[in-house]
């Protein structure tokens, strides 16, 4: 037992009882996982009293960091005065009648229309069948097909899943929803137009595809800003300005999945923001509470929500927790906390420090560092210069490992050459500095065991 907690219990019960994403069930049984117990800022602990710092901020999430007294008393204050109440038929309640007015005080102008979510697969799956029902509207039935970004994660719900481009994902659920048309991301690294400097033409590809399917019949193309499971990819200046266009051209919604990138990851409030342009349809979740409760949300621009109401539009899309008053009034502490310590400001600066660390890594495997914000990623290679893939390509799954046995929590992002950091927005230089002195010294220790192996 180690702080009052009984890890054999626990991990016993856990193995007959929880089951896990992404962990082969075997493998779980045979090893079971850390329990983590406590955390506080950026720092977890394991019921072994095992101190990780979170360079991943739980799933990309934590931005406030964990574990707040005055979030718990939102909640708190909240569950004893309304514990629960309806959106449907057009009861309201007040948390979620100021959340989503404050949302639309912070998202970029025209996006004014929030409807709340569990999180972010559902946001998506929103996001997804609103653009739908706004062509319908419009009297255009035939625009459902969308477009995406291969390698794309955008939740494992159906139809979040099938915009997902991450094919692993896919294995044994049959068929995909149809409809979706793919396109490649803007990844300068491994550049698909075999361009050596980017341009940003590959936004055409959009076009391209656009083209193929029909304009008469795609409703939409959805994309994260800077795509977070996929490989951490930051389009070029000039991408989503390209988008934009080729949106208009063909009466083509653009959806922004700010999931990850939204409220203040990326060092702005909303991902876009990088970029001179305004999506129709915004997806988030994750940081709009830091994940000290399960919300989300889609965000419809002005012009989104015109067209549903002139076209009598009734939202027959309704979900039970959709503007839980908790959850609301949990985000709205949250987004008061962030603004008043001036967490997106941090993020920014934090994030150069970040990237400026990462860049003194001086290791021959490590091809590419890159990032925006407080997200990041090492690319590892073979090779500098031919970029070639690393033998095995797993190997970031190693420096994960190792990492995470040196007491910093970072993730390999499959195919396993990528290794991704987005810590909570309240950690400390110093902590920056630890999570980037362990990467460095997992990465030399994961290519010299692959050598000798
Ligand atoms: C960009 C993006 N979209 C959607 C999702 C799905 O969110 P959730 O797991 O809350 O359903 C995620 C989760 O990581 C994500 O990163």
């Amino acid at each position: 037992m180690a702080g009052g907690w009984d890890r054999e219990r626990l991990v016993a019960l856990d193995k007959a009882h929880l089951l896990h994403p992404h962990v082969k069930l075997a493998d779980h049984e045979a090893t079971g996982g850390a329990v983590i117990v406590e955390a506080d800022g950026a720092v977890l602990r394991d019921a072994d009293g095992k101190e990780y710092i979170d360079g991943l901020a739980g799933l990309w999430l934590a931005n406030a960091g964990y574990s707040r007294e005055e979030i718990a008393r939102a909640a708190y204050e909240q569950m004893k005065t309304l514990s629960y109440a309806t959106l449907f038929w057009g009861w309201s309640n007040p948390p979620a009648i100021e959340l989503a007015a404050r949302v639309a005080e912070l998202t970029p102008a025209g996006l004014n229309h929030v409807y709340f979510t569990s999180g972010g697969s559902e946001a998506n799956e929103t996001s997804l069948k609103l653009a739908r029902l706004y062509h319908y509207a419009r009297g255009k039935p035939e625009k459902t097909a969308f477009i995406a970004f291969r390698r794309a994660y955008h939740g494992l719900t159906y139809g979040a899943m099938s915009a997902t481009g991450l094919e692993n994902l896919w294995q044994g659920y049959g068929e995909l929803l149809p409809g979706f048309g793919r396109i490649d991301p803007p990844y300068g690294y491994r550049c698909a137009h075999g361009k050596d400097r980017c341009d940003a033409s590959c936004a055409d590809a959009l076009e391209a595809e656009i083209l193929r399917i029909g304009p008469e019949k795609v409703a939409a193309f959805i994309a994260e800003p800077v795509m977070g499971v996929g490989g951490v990819i930051v389009p070029p200046p000039g991408y989503y300005e390209r988008v934009r266009a080729i949106c208009d051209k063909y009466d083509v919604l653009w959806i922004a999945d700010e999931v990850i990138c939204g409220f203040g990851r990326l060092g702005t409030w909303f991902g876009v923001q990088h970029w001179n342009a305004v999506a129709d349809l915004m997806s988030v979740a994750k940081g709009i509470t830091s994940g000290y409760a399960p919300l989300g949300a889609s965000i419809l621009h002005d012009r989104v929500y015109e067209g549903l109401k002139a076209g009598g539009v009734t939202l027959t899309h309704g979900l039970t927790y959709s503007g839980h008053p908790v959850a609301c009034a949990v985000g709205l502490k949250n987004l008061e906390i962030m603004e008043r310590e001036g967490l997106v400001e941090r993020s920014a600066r934090l994030g150069r420090y970040l990237l400026e660390k990462l860049r003194t890594l001086d290791h021959p495997n490590i091809g590419e560092v890159r990032g925006v914000g407080l997200m990041a990623a090492v690319e590892l290679v073979a090779d500098r210069a031919t970029r070639a893939l690393p033998e095995p390509v797993t190997i970031g799954f190693d420096v994960q490992n190792r990492a995470r046995a040196a007491g910093v929590i970072v993730r390999g992002l499959v195919p396993g050459n990528i290794v991704a950091m987005s810590p909570p927005l309240v950690v400390t230089e110093a902590q920056i500095h630890r999570m980037v002195e362990v990467v460095g010294d997992a990465v030399a220790a994961a290519f010299k065991a692959a050598e000798g192996a």
